[in-house]
C-alpha cells in the first residue's frame, strides 16, 4: 500500500492524515469531505524554490491554482513564496480577497474580456500572459484608455505535445491557445507589442501538457523557445528577461505512475537552458514555471462514506459512496485512475474486489473501475488519494448534491478552509415563477 505525505496508520489500524485519523476528520466534518496535507504541499513548494535557489538561477514558482482555488490556499501559496497563475475574474478576485500580492499574479486565458483585462489592470497585476491577436488589441485599448502600463509575457505553442511518458512534436500545434511558433505568428505578436508604449514584453511563455514524467519534454520546449529569443536579438535587439515553461510535472495516482522529483525536473530544466544561453552567448533569463497538480494534487484526499453495494453475480461487485463525479469527475472526463484504502480498517487484508460508484444519476459515475479492498460495510470511510487537482476545482452541483467542505490539517490540527454546501445554498441563485416578470 502506497501512503503519501505524512500519512500513516494507527495501532487500531486507521489512516492518519496530518496526525489526526481520517475517521475522527469524518465524523467532525461529514463526508464528503477533501482532506489537504499542508505540510505535503509546503514540501513540493520548497523542493521547486530552492532547487532553482541552489542554482543562483532567478525564478518565479507560480502556482497554477485552476488546481485548487481558495483563499485558504492562496494564503497557503504566498506564505511559502509563490507566484500565483490566475485564469478567470474569479480566480483572480479570489487572490485580491485573500491579500495575494498582485505584484506576483500572471493573468492566463485565451478569451479575457475587457471586464476582467480592466479589473487586472486596475489592480495592478504583475504579468498576462497573453494568448492571442485578439487580445492584444484588447491590452493596446484598455491601457490607452486608463493610462496603464503592463508586463506581459507572449503565450507561444512551440509544436510539443507532451502528455505523461511521450511526447510528439508537430510542425504547427493544433490548439486553441497561444501564437504558433513556427509559422511566424509569434513574431508578428512580438512586432506588434514592442513599441507600444505602455505594454512592456517580458518574454515567452508556453505550457505543453500534463502529466509529463519526462524532462527532456521540458528541456526541448525551453530550446525552441531560446532559439526564437536568439532571433529576436539578431533581428531587434531585444532580450528577453523572461522565459516561462509552464506547468504539467507528473505526480503518482497509481502505481503505475512514475513521477521525477520536483527537483529533477528543475535541475533538467536549468541546466539544458543554461547549455543552450551559454552557447549562444545570451544573458541568463529568469525562468518561471507554473505547477499544479504536483503542488498539489497527492496532498489531497477525498474521504467518503460506504453506503449501498450491490453485486452483479458473476460480473462484479459494487460499492457506493456518498458522493461521485459531482465532487471528482476527472474519472468520468479523462478515464483517471485512482488508488483508495478503507480507512478503518488499514489493517486488514483486501480479499474482495470492488468497483467504486458515486451516488449521481449517472451509470458513467463511477471512482475506481476495479479495486481490491477488505470487505467492506455500510458506513466504512473509503479514502481515495490525489484528489487534490481539479477535484474540488471542478466539483459541480450535478444532481443538487451540494459541493463537500475541505479542510487542512496538519500535525494533529485540523481547520475548515471551505464549508461544506447546504440546502440553501443550492437554492441561493433561483428565481421564483411568482417574482416579477420584465418584457411588459
Ligand atoms: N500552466 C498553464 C498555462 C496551464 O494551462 C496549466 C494546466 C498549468 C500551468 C498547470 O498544469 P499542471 O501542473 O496542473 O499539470 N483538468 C485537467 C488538467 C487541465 C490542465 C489545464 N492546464 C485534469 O484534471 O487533469
Amino acid at each position: 500500500m502506497h501512503l503519501y505525505g505524512t500519512q500513516s496508520v494507527d495501532e487500531k489500524g486507521q489512516l492518519i492524515i496530518g496526525g489526526t485519523s481520517a475517521v475522527t476528520l469524518s465524523k467532525t466534518y461529514g463526508t464528503p469531505l477533501y482532506v489537504y496535507d499542508t505540510a505535503l504541499i509546503k514540501e513540493r513548494a520548497r523542493a521547486f524554490i530552492q532547487t532553482f535557489k541552489r542554482a543562483s538561477v532567478q525564478a518565479q514558482v507560480a502556482y497554477a491554482s485552476k488546481a485548487f482555488s481558495s483563499i485558504a490556499m492562496y494564503q497557503l501559496a504566498d506564505e511559502e513564496g509563490l507566484s500565483l497563475d490566475v485564469v478567470s475574474g474569479g480566480e483572480l478576485y479570489t487572490a485580491i480577497r485573500a491579500n495575494f500580492p498582485v505584484e506576483r499574479i500572471h493573468f492566463h486565458g485565451n478569451n479575457k474580456s475587457d471586464e476582467e483585462l480592466i479589473f487586472a489592470l486596475d489592480s495592478g497585476i504583475g504579468c498576462i500572459v497573453v494568448d492571442n491577436f485578439y487580445e492584444i488589441e484588447q491590452l493596446k485599448r484598455l491601457t490607452a484608455l486608463k493610462g496603464k502600463n503592463v508586463n506581459i509575457l507572449l503565450r507561444v505553442t512551440p509544436g510539443i505535445e507532451a502528455h505523461t511518458h511521450d511526447y510528439i512534436t508537430t510542425g504547427q500545434a493544433d490548439s486553441k491557445f497561444g501564437f504558433d511558433l513556427n509559422n511566424g505568428q509569434a513574431d508578428q505578436a512580438f512586432q506588434s507589442v514592442i513599441d507600444d508604449q505602455h505594454i512592456c514584453l517580458l518574454g515567452m511563455h508556453c505550457h505543453i501538457g500534463s502529466q509529463i514524467f519526462d524532462s527532456a519534454a521540458f528541456s526541448l520546449a525551453a530550446k525552441k523557445l531560446i532559439f526564437k529569443m536568439l532571433s529576436w536579438k539578431k533581428q531587434f535587439d531585444f532580450t528577453c528577461p523572461v522565459l516561462n515553461l509552464g506547468g504539467g510535472f507528473g505526480i503518482r495516482y497509481t502505481e503505475e505512475d512514475k513521477p521525477l522529483l520536483p527537483e529533477t525536473y528543475v535541475e533538467d530544466m536549468i541546466k539544458s537552458i543554461q547549455s543552450e544561453i551559454r552557447h549562444n552567448d545570451y544573458p541568463m533569463p529568469e525562468i518561471w514555471i507554473e505547477p499544479g497538480r504536483s503542488l498539489v494534487g497527492d496532498a489531497g484526499t477525498t474521504l467518503y462514506t460506504i453506503g449501498s453495494q450491490k453485486e452483479v453475480p458473476g460480473v462484479k461487485k459494487y460499492l457506493a459512496v456518498d458522493g461521485g463525479m459531482s465532487d471528482n469527475i476527472r474519472p468520468a472526463l479523462y478515464q483517471a485512475k485512482y488508488d483508495a484504502v478503507v480507512a478503518n480498517k488499514m489493517s486488514a487484508s483486501s480479499t474482495t474486489t470492488y468497483t467504486v460508484a458515486g451516488k449521481c444519476c449517472e451509470s458513467g459515475d463511477k471512482l475506481i473501475e476495479e479495486i481490491s479492498l477488505p470487505s467492506v460495510e455500510a458506513g466504512d470511510t473509503l479514502a481515495v488519494f490525489c484528489t487534490g487537482a481539479y477535484g474540488y476545482s471542478m466539483a459541480s452541483n450535478y444532481n443538487r448534491l451540494p459541493r463537500p467542505a475541505v479542510i487542512f490539517v496538519e500535525e494533529g490540527k485540523h481547520r475548515l478552509v471551505i464549508k461544506r454546501e447546504t440546502y440553501e445554498d443550492i437554492v441561493r441563485l433561483d428565481c421564483s415563477l411568482h417574482d416579477k416578470v420584465l418584457g411588459e
